[in-house]
């Protein structure tokens, strides 16, 4: 895969992949601008040696139409204040207008395309459409990790219609870090996977199995593991299909001789509430009517353990119902004990990132990914289709 470095890019056009998918708020301002901000190097970067930048994103899900809610108007304007440069702002992501801006655009001037997924194409990845991203600029150059899962025109077809394509800094970096924590990792290697549920994890749990010393499974779909072990878990949720495939996966830790830790107690509520009775109980004793919404305080010791040793840890899916505060103790620690771990640490997918942030601890992780899906496929041991198409 060549990097932006690898190309000669002063005076030329480039087309940059961003993904600029910003969490908003009820009034529609931006709620967080990481992402927008872990593209920053790649824009100066080409500024700097005299490109004209011209930047594509998705913003939300607006399903192929026109919807000003979904504007990256607003996301425009934000990154002129974080580039001290004025940013344009095209009607539109192709036709006569866009083409005519894009064609007038000078080196050191940056000019934003509106919403891709205005348009239906993008999502289906159609030729026509990519050849027409592709013609605004010479180069094609994608920065685009988290979104970089998807099979779609700007993020595939755009690399095959362009006669010149490389990785940003940021795509660059995503996939050093994770290759240095999963395919070539400084052992012991301990993954922690959490989250709602064990359908969404299953590929990265049977690939992990084949990559990590440790294993540490803790969320809602430890409790999925935990019946499967013959635990009664009350009105936590349960997938049941996949009783018979947790089974499965036990066994073949068993085998592989990969340690495999579960919850050993619960917080459990008489309701998803954040005011709900609750109690710690250990995980054989989750009461009928009552939900496991949290890990306990023994099975962060446990957890914490198996850290102690590790030189690489990777994470993603948090431990419990975080965003409740009387259930935010069992994920809030183990962001702790990872912060303080003396291992390369590599966090991924928005709720270990929320969870990270909101312990005030982000500084002391090595590598936050801005990658959700992208960072979970990752996990899963599969080719991001917009890495491949670079290649
Ligand atoms: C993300 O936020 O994970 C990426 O921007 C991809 O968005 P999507 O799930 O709507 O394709």
């Amino acid at each position: 895969m060549k990097n932006i470095r690898d190309l000669e890019i002063g005076g030329r056009k480039l087309l940059i992949r961003v993904d600029f998918n910003v969490p908003l708020d009820d009034k529609g301002a931006i709620a967080q601008d990481t992402r927008i901000r872990g593209a920053l190097p790649t824009i100066d970067y080409a500024l700097a040696q005299g490109a004209a930048v011209i930047l594509c994103s998705h913003l939300g899900r607006p399903k192929g139409k026109r919807d000003e809610k979904f504007s990256l108007r607003p996301v425009a304007g934000h990154l002129a204040g974080l580039l001290g440069r004025q940013v344009k702002m095209a009607p539109d992501c192709i036709g006569d207008d866009v083409r005519a801006m894009a064609a007038s655009l000078k080196p050191g001037e940056v000019l934003m395309l509106e919403n891709l997924r205005f348009h239906p194409q993008e999502t289906e990845n159609d030729p026509e459409f990519s050849r027409q991203l592709a013609a605004l600029a010479d180069i094609y150059i994608n920065d685009a990790f988290a979104v970089s899962h998807r099979a779609h025109a700007s993020v595939v077809g755009v690399a095959a219609a362009s006669s010149q394509r490389a990785a940003g800094m940021l795509l660059q970096k995503e996939m050093d870090y994770f290759h240095r924590a999963v395919e070539n990792p400084r052992r012991p290697l301990v993954a922690i996977v959490g989250g709602a549920k064990v359908s969404g994890k299953l590929e990265a749990l049977y690939n992990l199995m084949d990559r990590a010393d440790k294993l540490l499974i803790g969320g809602a779909m430890a409790n999925t593991f935990l019946k499967a072990q013959g635990y009664g878990v009350g009105q936590s949720k349960v997938e049941e299909e996949l009783l018979a495939t947790a089974r499965e996966l036990l066994d073949k830790a068993r085998a592989k001789g990969i340690k495999l830790y579960l919850p050993v107690d619960c917080v459990v509520a008489d309701r998803f509430a954040a005011d709900a009775n609750r109690k710690r109980v250990t995980a054989q004793e989750i009461p009928p009517e009552w939900t496991a919404l949290d890990i306990g305080p023994a099975t962060v010791a446990l957890f914490a353990e198996a850290l102690d040793d590790a030189q690489t840890i990777v994470w993603n899916g948090p431990m419990g119902a975080f965003e409740m505060d009387p259930f935010s103790r069992g994920t809030m620690a183990m962001v702790q004990h990872v912060a303080q771990a003396h291992a390369l640490s590599i966090v991924g997918g928005g709720d270990t990132d929320a969870a990270v942030h909101k312990a005030g601890e982000a500084e002391n992780i090595s590598y936050i990914s801005t990658g959700g899906g992208a960072f979970l496929m990752l996990m899963e041991g599969k080719v991001l289709p917009g890495v491949a198409a670079l290649s």
